[in-house]
């Protein structure tokens, strides 16, 4: 079978403009372990997104496949709505047992924007039920990214990709993106005093009793650019919500289990949601599954005899899928058996360290580091800190270049990442690094600059 040409004629690829492919080959994925990929003709390359951020110990872990084939002999799927099995109670015990104390409750379903969906309608349906309807509305960030589902995108603060849709959206309230490189509020990291949450202080004042939740990426807006900002913005955000009575919901899809150098981001500002979403590594990236973990608080609202209309109408067909469930179990087990936080004791800053260098680069504004997860910003200009727009495809160039290197960069406009696996060695990470800096250090990949 001609690949290349079946999947032109019958595959649409997501996120993708396959006109781009027209005259291009795509790029066909064979076979994968550790950190590698291999196309084809078994020319290999480093997965530096992590396929979509979700591998965290690297493709095909033994660990992680021994639980689902396992299961596989035992049982493939059943239905979730009072029929349950022992992987899904296990993972809910163990998700129970990771996350912070008022967290007791797990809701499953397949994938990040589902996560969060349910966290919306479950803080809805819990202000219905405890006497205050009129808190309808939700808060969210500029540029956040929450999902493509209608009520993910009506909280998603990205115009490329939900401008299309806006006929479609609800009415929410949206406040600055904390982006310390190009603060709203034209502070600096040193002179900050969170100044950005100044409209959010006055929207609370002025409307809190109509708000249910607000929601955010902890410290790293990730599809939003790779946005990075402190932990004592997350520790107000979590007062201030408190404060009002607001839900406060932790979109963790991305940064969860292990990738920030903690097991969730959270914890670097030891706070706490009303809700914590997961999904990605949760199965250590081998298949889909998330969940909502919630309180007891909010599980208790919707408990009451058949006919007091308290029952969550929402879920999956695959909802819990014991497959899935193993893997994340697989995952977890993972964590126990490696160690991954006492090897990144010294991996992280070694990966920092090797970035620094980048920030010397011409086109280098800004280079942004959180554990695994490092950020280059190009600009034209870095005093002025003027952008490439968005018609000179800095990116494009940059991903192409990469894939001769035996690298996947999948840049996000101006915002060059790499986004690692937590169990990436030391020899790794310097061929990462060394092959990303080959890349970008030659003008002639950055739109031929300085021409
Ligand atoms: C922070 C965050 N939330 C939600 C999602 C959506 O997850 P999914 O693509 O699994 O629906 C993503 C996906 O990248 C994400 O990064």
């Amino acid at each position: 079978m001609d690949l290349q040409h079946t999947d032109k004629n019958y595959l649409w690829h997501p996120y993708t403009q396959m006109y781009d492919y027209q005259s291009r080959d795509l790029l066909i994925i064979d076979r994968a372990e550790g950190l590698m990929l291999y196309d084809e003709k078994g020319k290999s390359y480093f997965d530096t997104i992590s396929s979509w951020w979700c591998i965290l110990h690297g493709h095909n872990h033994p660990t992680i496949t021994g639980y689902v084939k396992k299961q596989l002999d035992r049982l493939d799927h059943v239905i979730l709505a009072g029929i349950s099995h022992e992987p899904a109670i296990r993972l809910a015990e163990k998700l129970v047992t990771l996350t912070p104390t008022p967290l007791s409750k797990v809701f499953f379903s397949d994938n990040g924007s589902t996560a969060n969906e349910i966290a919306l309608k479950m803080s809805l349906q819990h202000w219905r039920h405890t006497g205050q309807p009129s808190r309808k509305y939700f808060v969210s960030l500029e540029r956040g990214y929450h999902g493509d589902t209608i009520g993910t995108m009506s909280l998603g603060g990205m115009p490329d990709f939900h401008k299309e849709f806006a006929d479609l959206l609800f009415t929410s309230f949206t406040i600055p993106s904390p982006h310390c490189y190009r603060c709203p509020m034209e502070q600096n990291r040193k002179t900050c005093n969170l100044e950005c949450l100044q409209p959010f202080e006055v929207l609370l004042e002025e409307k809190g009793k109509e708000i249910a939740a607000m929601i955010l990426e902890p410290l790293i807006q990730g599809a939003g650019g790779i946005r990075m900002y402190p932990p004592k913005y997350l520790k107000k955000v979590a007062a201030l919500t408190k404060e009002h009575g607001i839900h406060l919901i932790f979109d963790e899809v991305a940064t969860g289990f292990g990738r920030t150098g903690k097991m969730f981001a959270m914890e670097y500002a030891d706070v706490s949601p009303d809700f914590l979403c997961l999904s990605k590594g949760l199965t250590g990236g081998m298949l889909p599954m998330a969940a909502t973990v919630t309180t007891d608080e909010i599980y208790q609202s919707f408990y009451g005899p058949y006919g007091d209309n308290k029952t969550f109408y929402h879920g999956h067909t695959f909802t819990g899928n014991p497959l899935s469930a193993s893997a994340a179990l697989g995952s977890l087990k993972v964590f126990e058996e490696e160690q991954p936080f006492a090897r990144m004791q010294e991996t992280v800053p070694y990966l920092h360290k090797k970035m620094a260098p980048f920030n010397n680069l011409p086109w280098v504004g800004d280079v942004r580091c959180l554990g695994m997860i490092c950020a280059v910003e190009l600009v034209k200009d870095k005093k002025t800190k003027e952008e490439f727009s968005f018609e000179e495809r800095v990116g494009w160039k940059i991903y192409l270049e990469s894939l001769k290197e035996g690298l996947i960069l999948r840049p996000m406009g101006n915002t060059v990442y790499l986004w690692l696996p937590i169990s990436t060695t030391i020899a790794e990470i310097d061929e990462i690094t060394e092959r990303t800096y080959r890349v970008l250090s030659d003008p002639a990949n950055i739109n031929g600059w300085g021409k």
